[in-house]
């Protein structure tokens, strides 16, 4: 295990940012292996040293939650060589966790993804099995109708596979785009599944192109509407289990 910095690792484990776990270590609140840390900067081995945060012991976790406000025009994937992707955004300090996008977004869809070195949380909030609501809000060329809603509870048939029954709705006037868009444009739909341009496809079907598209929430998670577009932060542990429940 390599050695890192006190307060990048009290910073990884959700502790406060990195000034604000300075200004503990500085004030004698942490310990590592029994005595006062001094130092922001000392080099700890997280497996074998025992770090603790007024007397409490911290376990810590080498997996690393991050929420992402998924801005247009970067793919969801780990690497590419031409195309800027999710993980070029993250800040340094989380660069070299070996973070995955957990589920993809496409290239144009914005909102909520998150990024995770967690091969098993992924692989869950991924399985068919779960069911895990995805929704999504989007614009439309042509406004909805009643059929469209009923075809959604339905299930979309597609030409090769049918949709499981989804939720569609109008979007309420409070989360509408001000603007000149009609409301009846502007949608909301809840989906269980997530086959390659789902929701783009489930509307075709139904005639209707999506214009703009963009996850809010996964599960009971909704996006921090505090992150502007590119921007990440950790996720609460709290946070992690919102997208199970
Ligand atoms: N459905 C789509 O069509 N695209 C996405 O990015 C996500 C869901």
């Amino acid at each position: 295990m390599a050695l890192e910095r006190l307060d990048k690792i009290l910073a990884s484990q959700n502790i406060g940012s990195r000034k604000q776990v300075g200004t503990m270590i500085r004030k004698g609140m942490v310990t590592v292996n029994g005595t006062p840390a001094v130092r922001a900067d000392q080099k700890i081995d997280a497996e074998k040293d025992v770090i603790s945060v007024q007397g409490h012991r911290l376990e810590v976790s080498r997996y690393v939650y991050l929420m992402m406000n998924k801005p247009k025009g970067v793919l969801s994937a780990s690497r590419d060589t031409r195309a800027k992707t999710v993980i070029d955004l993250v800040p340094e300090e989380w660069q070299r966790k070996g973070l995955f996008p957990a589920g993809r977004l496409d290239k144009d869809t914005t909102g909520l993804l998150i990024l995770t070195n967690d091969g098993d949380f992924a692989h869950k909030m991924l399985s068919p099995k779960k069911n895990i609501e995805k929704i999504y809000h989007a614009i439309l060329d042509f406004p909805v109708d009643s059929d469209d809603i009923t075809a959604f509870v339905e299930g979309v048939k597609m030409k090769d596979f049918e949709a499981l029954p989804a939720k569609l709705c109008i979007l309420p006037k409070e989360l509408c785009d001000s603007g000149i868009i009609p409301s009846e444009r502007q949608v909301q739909v809840c989906i269980r599944e997530g086959k390659y341009h789902q929701v783009k496809r489930m509307f075709l079907s139904r005639g209707k192109t999506v214009q703009e598209l963009s996850r809010v929430q996964i599960g009971s998670l909704g996006l921090d509407s505090s992150l502007a577009p590119g921007q990440v932060r950790l996720m609460t542990s709290e946070e992690i289990l919102a997208v199970f429940t």
